[in-house]
């Protein structure tokens, strides 16, 4: 079985100042601490044990709020990075939590929504090798960035290019098989002084083992690592979630929606949370006899 990475170090520099004593990770999101987003699409995807990497001064915040994940239907295990030396640095930090498993390691500043993303992510987590995701972005500048042959294969994949090669950014959300630790290990340290993520993937794309999904224009992509992405992430939530009456990323309810947790265990969540709009919604869906297309996300 796949379990879930999700990384919750790194130190949040271009949030300052409000990064200085709170972590990016807890920052809301709307109506929901960022961390719930990338939890909800490992949840999604099917995985039920995660491993959330986090600074030490941050642990017992993670620890309080998404406690030993027994209240969602899941198991979450932690591991402190002590200094953010890099993506890559992760997978050797979760090895031990693997044991030998494959992987799904997601960042938690990036949030996923769109129509079909549940089936895209199930079908990511039953391929082979590795699979990353393409994007379409005005500033490919700011990521690691995938160039394609005239045949659509991948043919390099650069991190933060000067000169992009081409708008297609790859997001925060990478599956490995069992060979990443390993990987990993091999990777030296980048200018910039950490273990870059892209050096790993490039091991899979150099052994014919990299599948890339391109994710179309109907997929939200957002990442909010500035007040600017922060803004505008929290606008797009806001401006869905009241059309539509739907949460998202609301883990209660994917643990409902997928069978994690009863009607009992959602009553008494929601009754803990009752005095806000959330707790409410939550109430809401006990008895909501959704069509079955209700329950994609
Ligand atoms: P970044 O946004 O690249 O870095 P950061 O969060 O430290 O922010 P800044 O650039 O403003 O200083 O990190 C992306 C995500 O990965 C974010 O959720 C933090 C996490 N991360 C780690 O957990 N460990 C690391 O070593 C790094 C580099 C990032």
């Amino acid at each position: 079985m796949r379990k879930g990475i999700l990384l919750a170090g790194g130190s949040g520099t271009r949030l300052y100042p409000i990064t200085q004593v709170v972590c990016k990770q807890l920052l809301p999101i709307y109506d929901k601490p960022m961390i719930y987003y990338p939890l909800c699409t490992l949840m999604q995807t099917g995985i039920t044990e995660i491993l959330v990497i986090c600074t030490e001064t941050d642990l017992p915040l993670f620890k309080s709020l998404l406690k030993n994940g027994h209240q969602w239907g899941i198991k979450i295990e932690y591991t402190i990075q002590a200094k953010p030396e890099g993506l890559a640095q992760a997978l050797i930090l979760a090895e031990p939590f693997l044991n030998g498993s494959p992987s799904a390691l997601i960042l938690g500043d990036n949030l996923f929504y769109g129509h079909q993303l549940q089936t895209t992510l199930q079908a990511a987590n039953n391929m082979t090798g590795a699979t990353i995701f393409g994007y379409h972005v005005a500033d490919p500048q700011a990521y690691g960035v995938i160039e394609f042959d005239q045949h659509k294969r991948v043919k390099s994949i650069t991190e933060k290019p000067t000169t992009p090669k081409s708008n297609f950014a790859m997001p925060g959300l990478y599956f490995f098989d069992n060979k990443a630790c390993q990987y990993a290990k091999k990777v030296s340290p980048s200018a910039r002084g950490e273990l870059e993520i892209v050096d790993v993937i490039i091991q899979y794309l150099n052994t014919e083992q990299l599948n890339v999904n391109i994710l179309g224009r109907g997929t939200a992509w957002l990442d909010t690592g500035t007040p600017d992405a922060i803004a505008d992430a929290t606008q797009y939530i806001a401006a869905i979630e009241k059309r539509q009456g739907l949460k998202i990323s609301c883990p209660e309810e994917v643990a409902f929606s997928m069978g994690l947790i009863d009607q009992h265990q959602l009553t008494i969540l929601a009754n803990q949370l009752i005095k806000s709009s959330y707790g409410q919604y939550l109430l809401s869906l006990i008895n909501k006899n959704f069509p079955d297309e209700m329950h994609q996300y």
